[in-house]
């Protein structure tokens, strides 16, 4: 693509790329849509989470003589479900397609895609797992193993058949996007499980075969705390959204945090410091670890870095003093009214911290969604 392209007819397709650190893949993946999609009008939108490699720009450089080239570049922001809804959401061709930009996707398959939901389907299907489908060059063995376990048990999930529903490949109408986006949890990475766990409606899924490439350039971003998102996205939508998943998330790094000040203060103690220091410094460990999970875990998609986790360090720690300091008065006040005996007031109390900790930490702390 040398030469400016002249201004497009408004696009029908619009292709919705999330990207993380895949700026050797841009170039080669824009340079496929043009063919795969020479007789449509279309429009490519990647959506990057700030990538530290220039993928923002290598996109950029291109939408400066292509205008149906986009990007969106995300700061301070992490995920590959919330991108690909951003991207979707800003667009208005009426049909839009999500597509990984690492080449493992067959864009060749699109235009087939496209036919069968103006056919009638609501959501066209890139699919591995369907006759002339295959996974096995892009996946490793034990990456194969866990996809198939994460597929049967979305798959005891869905209303309707679909053989790849872990599938990151997919066409719909914008419309139904619109309607369902407030729903979607958009966390992790099955931004598609998310779509058809959502759906108002029955929906009848079409299946397009395509074999799913080895990666060339770069590296997987699946990790254990996507592998954790997605039994959230599970968990989620199986209590329709009744149990806040990041509330739970909170909670369990809270319960894992108790055994840590536990053994913390064995440990000091077996060292022969008194018991308040030890108590004190026991304490100061849990709420540093709990910080850095929370960071990690509850958090990931808002995570702090640089100055941002310092600042968020002491706000936690002040936070959490406040709310031992509730639990300490509200138990004890249980108490000597005589309300309560000392287990149901510790138990109140613990449950009071937890609930202020969280509601404040998501708006204070990290300032999350
Ligand atoms: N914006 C953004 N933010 N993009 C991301 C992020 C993120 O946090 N994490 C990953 N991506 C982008 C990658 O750059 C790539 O374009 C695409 O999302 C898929 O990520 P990979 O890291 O390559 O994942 P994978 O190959 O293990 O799995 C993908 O392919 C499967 C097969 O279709 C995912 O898309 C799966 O959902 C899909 O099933
Ligand atoms: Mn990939």
């Amino acid at each position: 693509m040398s030469d400016l392209v002249a201004p497009a007819l408004p696009a029908r397709l619009a292709v919705i790329i999330p990207v993380f650190r895949e700026a050797a893949n841009v170039v080669p993946l824009v340079e496929r849509l043009d063919v795969a999609l020479a007789d449509l009008a279309w429009e490519a939108v990647f959506v990057d989470d700030d990538s530290p490699d220039g993928t923002a720009a290598a996109v950029r450089a291109i939408a400066a003589r292509d205008p149906r080239i986009r990007c969106i570049r995300r700061v301070g922001r992490r995920g590959l479900a919330s991108a690909c809804i951003e991207g979707m959401l800003s667009v208005s061709a009426p049909f839009v397609a999500v597509m990984d930009g690492d080449l493992q996707h067959d864009e060749a398959i699109l235009p087939a895609m496209l036919a069968a939901v103006e056919r009638g389907a609501d959501i066209a299907i890139g699919s591995r797992h369907v006759d002339g489908g295959s996974a096995t060059e892009g996946f490793s063995a034990a990456r194969g193993a866990l996809s198939d376990a994460g597929t049967r048990m979305a798959q005891a999930m869905l209303p309707v058949p679909v053989a790849d529903p872990m599938s990151g490949f997919f066409l719909l109408k914008r419309d139904l996007v619109e309607e369902i986006a407030p729903r979607l949890t958009g966390r992790g990475f099955k931004i598609l499980l998310d779509i058809l766990l959502t759906l108002p409606r029955r929906p009848q899924v079409a299946e397009v075969p395509y074999a799913f490439r080895a990666r060339e350039h770069g590296a997987s971003k699946l990790d254990a705390t996507v592998l954790l998102e997605f039994a959230g996205l599970l968990i989620d939508k199986a209590t329709r959204g009744l149990v806040p998943l990041r509330f739970v998330a909170f909670a369990a790094v809270g319960a894992f945090g108790v055994l840590v000040h536990m053994a913390t203060l064995a440990a000091l103690i077996g060292l022969g410091l008194g018991f308040d220091a030890a108590q004190w410094a026991a304490t100061f460990v849990a709420m540093t670890g709990n910080f850095v999970l929370n960071n990690r875990i509850t958090y990931r998609d808002a995570r702090l870095r640089g100055p941002a986790l310092w600042r968020g360090l002491a706000v936690f720690y002040l936070v959490c003093g406040i709310g031992a300091a509730a639990n300490v008065g509200v138990a004890g006040l249980l108490v000597r009214d005589g309300a309560a005996d000392w287990g149901l007031a510790g138990a109140a109390g613990a449950l009071i911290t937890v609930v202020w900790n969280y509601a404040v930490s998501s708006t204070l702390v990290w300032r999350a969604r």
